[in-house]
């Protein structure tokens, strides 16, 4: 949190993308002889970002009682990062023992460990696993993995930014400058112009964004060089759909690649450039820009065009996200 932010729209366009289907569409897929499934399991014991942010706020409580001390944690920093980095994996060894205690010897799959949104894990067990897991007093919650799927939004218009917020922030030529917008989403087509590093408005090239930790994956899809100076980061998250057998990656591409359109639509939304000319059969359909043009952009793809998502791969997103 902190690193990476989500300006309010694009909260709002993460928020817009996902509908919500039903939460026990697992009986479409098909489960061979037993019962297995994907859930996700919340523990009583708080998030990584919790514990600081309490933290945190004993520091300035402590602050206003005695304003001669000085703070001994950082504001946020890298210092965070590091912090953060060294609790990381504890936190999924906790619950590698809690699961290895509480299912003794048997079968199951832990797909992720979230640390920072919740603290929990994403598994693949029986439906009387996840039973056994329900009863420890260490869990507070555990529910079906369940699929989600894109809705496409619309439109800075329809905001009214150009007469509003940009005119008030500076114009569209800084709207969004030093902040990075991660987005949830189908991935990404990183050879969009609405992404280029070559800002036609600008005279100024991209800095380099402080306080970012992110990644670039690099697949034979997505090569080294995806990235650059605009698009700073990218990954996709797919555990919970191929372990459910559903992931066909001749469609759906083992990478940060958007080979649906809907996550390149949303990100030029949130972030393209300013003034990319739209030329579609011969027909110029005018420029676009995105609501602010000068933002870094992020992308964690949990969406897939063939059979949507799943929210346990949604929430890996959003947990790497705030580790980001
Ligand atoms: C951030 O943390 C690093 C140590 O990780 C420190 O060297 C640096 O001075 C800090 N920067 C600020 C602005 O506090
Ligand atoms: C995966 O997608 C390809 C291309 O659309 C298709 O030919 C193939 O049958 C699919 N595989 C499975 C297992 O569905
Ligand atoms: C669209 O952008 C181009 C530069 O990319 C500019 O020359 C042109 O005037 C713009 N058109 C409109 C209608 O703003």
């Amino acid at each position: 949190m902190g690193r990476v932010m989500f300006v309010n729209f694009g909260f709002l366009l993460l928020v817009i993308s996902f509908v919500f289907l039903s939460n026990n569409t697992l009986g479409q897929q098909q489960d061979d002889d037993d019962d297995s499934a994907v859930y996700i399991v919340t523990l009583k014991q708080p998030s990584i970002v919790h514990h600081f942010e309490e933290q945190e706020l004993k520091q300035i409580r402590h602050k206003h009682k005695k304003s001669k001390l000085k703070p001994t944690l950082q504001p946020r920093n890298n210092s965070r990062k590091h912090h953060g980095k060294s609790v990381r994996p504890s936190i999924s060894q906790n619950h590698d023992s809690f699961l290895k205690k509480t299912l003794k010897g048997e079968k199951y799959i832990k797909l992720y460990s979230y640390h920072y949104l919740i603290n929990g894990f994403a598994v693949f067990v029986s439906s009387q696993q996840a039973e056994k897991l329900s009863m420890r007093r260490e869990v507070s919650n555990i529910v079906l993995d369940f699929s989600v799927r894109t809705a496409t939004t619309y439109t800075p218009q329809f905001m009214g930014l150009p007469e509003g917020a940009w005119i008030k922030e500076g114009g569209f030529e800084v709207a969004g400058e030093g902040i990075i917008i991660g987005l949830i989403d189908t991935g990404i087509d990183p050879n969009h112009p609405s992404f280029s590093e070559n800002d036609i408005n600008s005279h100024h090239s991209y800095p380099t964004p402080k306080h970012f930790s992110g990644v670039c994956e690099v697949t034979p899809d997505f090569p080294s060089g995806s990235c650059n100076k605009k698009l700073i980061g990218a990954r996709h998250f797919a555990q919970s759909a191929i372990t459910r057998g559903v992931f066909n990656s001749s469609e759906d591409y083992a990478s940060p690649f958007d080979r649906d359109g809907h996550g390149t639509h949303t990100a030029s939304i949130a972030a393209g450039n300013h003034g990319v000319p739209v030329i579609v059969s011969n027909h110029n359909f005018g420029n676009a820009s995105g609501i602010a043009p000068r933002a870094f952009i992020s992308v964690y793809k949990a969406l897939y065009k063939s059979f949507g998502g799943f929210a346990a791969d949604v929430v890996a997103a959003i947990d790497q996200l705030k580790m980001e």
